[in-house]
């Protein structure tokens, strides 16, 4: 049997409205983590998608005068035009509209009323629109109101499914306590389990027909639609293969589950994915759980991203603006995993120029420039006896690699990226205290000149090679330039006698003045 992929999967996006930057921030997360364990030569499996029914996108698309299913689907055609733009390469594409996903749902659903783990009640109560759920004196402020965050109020009784959330509750609590991997990072697991302890009750998974069309409809009592939290969070398995009928062309479930990285959001941990979802699995006789990477929110001077707030920042146009690369590169570089970070433009400008354009940028095309200039593109072998400063940076770049393999190993890209500019940094200084224009000077420096051509082609690669996962696009061309197309070896000391440089072309150009605005 081939070895278990590394299996790793997102929130999928509301399909309400058009994608800002958080949701960019995750997928291009999710990505790196993909492509560096691809790079690595661990198989992967990266799945993402859109979540398309609810209230949210039935309410959306009425304001728009559309089907909810045309305004879903053109809000999907937009994300999936961001992540073709920033290079977001996933491997599995999940749309809650998929016949397949409907199809294992329905079965998930029949199966658990079979088991008699639903049950049909009356409820009258609070309910928010915008967040499509009852609210409960817990959810009421100091002032004994349900505040702002709840958006539209209305009190409706009506009579509902629901699922039995209080019988797992135990078994949750206990998985928890007995699962320190469960969610990372530790904190969040924290949160999670003092939640569990606190909430009580069961989950309202349907809503009536009469209020809401836009969903899937309960298998066993046609008057009502799926809740959309218990739809979406099924995605999961049903596009990983679970219970997908032959010829389906899903993945086989066996072979891919569970989850080793499932990365969400901060806000849908509690309850969604920390509590409604494991239960669901577990009822549903999944037995094997997904591990949770839970990441911060990305906030604009301080205050939430959101589109009500019109403060939506639209990835979008950033990535024209500034290159796909350079989002991508931003959005790792100044976040911790984990925790949240500021959005600000200006800091994204300064970091294609400094870390981009200036460090890693000029680094290659100088390397080439020299090695063309000085050598006409073909490298001699470095010298067997290795000059102080030479082996000094060869330490320093293989001890860059393994810091950066650690660092992502437990998600911190940031921190594998500062160790990846540290070799380029290193780099740059060796340039300047080896002065390879007054080497060329001398005859007698001719083989010194070979060794210091060498290593910078060695650094400069490696440190290419490290960034990849960030910026494919750009360490590709970057590769190519200094004759290592495709080559993404991060071990010092590929570099062979007879190598031929590529043509040194600026992959950073200097943003034009206009879009200093
Ligand atoms: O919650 N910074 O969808 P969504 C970082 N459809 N991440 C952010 C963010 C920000 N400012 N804003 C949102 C949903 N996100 C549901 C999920 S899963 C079965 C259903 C993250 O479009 C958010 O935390 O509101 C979530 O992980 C993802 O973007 C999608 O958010
Ligand atoms: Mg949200």
């Amino acid at each position: 049997m081939p070895a278990k992929p590394f299996f790793i999967t997102t929130a999928i996006d509301y399909t309400n409205a058009p994608p800002h930057i958080g949701h960019a921030y995750e997928k291009v997360l999710a990505d790196v983590i993909t492509r560096w364990h691809r790079e690595r030569g661990r198989p992967v499996f990266f799945l993402t998608g859109v979540d398309q029914h609810g209230q949210k996108v039935q309410q959306s698309a009425e304001k728009a005068g559309v089907a909810p299913a045309e305004f879903a689907r053109d809000i999907t055609a937009r994300f999936k035009a961001l992540w073709a733009k920033l290079a977001v390469d996933y491997d599995g594409w999940a749309e809650t509209t998929d016949p397949r996903h409907i199809a294992a749902v329905q079965e998930v659903l029949q199966h658990l009323h079979d088991q008699g783990d639903l049950y049909k009640a009356r409820h009258s109560g609070h309910y928010s629109v915008r967040q499509e759920q009852f609210l409960t004196d817990k959810e009421r402020n100091e002032q004994g109101e349900f505040g702002p965050e709840w958006g539209e109020v209305v009190f409706i009784e009506e009579e509902n499914w629901y699922f039995r959330l209080s019988k797992y509750r135990p078994w949750l609590a206990e998985h928890i306590a007995t699962h320190p991997d469960f969610v990372y990072p530790a904190f969040r697991g924290n949160e999670l389990a003092n939640a569990v302890a606190k909430e009580a009750g069961d989950l309202c998974i349907s809503r009536p027909k009469s209020r809401l069309g836009w969903g899937i409809e309960l298998p066993f009592d046609r008057d009502y639609v799926t809740y959309v939290w218990f739809d979406a969070l099924m995605n999961y398995a049903t596009f990983a293969g679970y219970r997908a009928k032959d010829g389906s062309s899903l993945p086989d479930f066996a072979g891919l589950w569970p989850c080793d990285a499932h990365v969400i959001g901060k806000d849908i941990l509690v309850p969604a994915h920390g509590i409604y979802w494991p239960i669901m699995l577990k009822a549903s006789g999944v037995e094997a759980m997904p591990k949770l990477l839970v990441h911060g929110w990305w906030n604009l001077g301080g205050a939430k991203v959101s589109k009500s707030a019109g403060n939506a920042v639209d990835p979008d146009a950033l990535a024209d603006r500034y290159g796909a690369e350079a989002l991508r590169y931003y959005l790792m570089r100044d976040i911790a995993t984990g925790q949240d970070a500021d959005f600000n433009e200006e800091r994204l400008r300064a970091r294609y120029h400094a870390d981009l354009a200036n460090d890693l940028g000029n680094l290659v095309n100088r390397t080439v420039s020299m090695g063309r200039r000085y050598r006409g593109g073909t490298l001699a072998a470095a010298p067997a006896d290795k000059s102080e400063d030479a082996v000094a940076l060869e330490t320093l770049g293989t001890e860059a690699a393994r810091r950066f393999d650690i660092a992502m190993d437990s998600y911190q890209v940031h921190i594998a990226l500062e160790a990846a500019w540290e070799l380029i940094a290193a780099a740059n200084g060796f340039v300047e205290s080896s002065a390879p224009w007054k080497l060329a000077k001398d005859p007698a420096q001719s083989a010194r000149l070979d060794e210091v051509l060498a290593v910078l082609v060695e650094a400069s690669r490696l440190a290419a090679a490290l960034a990849h996962p960030v910026i494919p696009k750009s360490s590709d061309q970057l590769l190519a330039q200094l004759g290592f197309a495709g080559n993404l070896s991060v071990a010092w000391g590929v570099l062979a006698a007879g190598h031929q440089l590529g043509e040194p072309t600026p992959v950073f150009p200097r943003l034009d003045a206009e879009s200093n605005a």
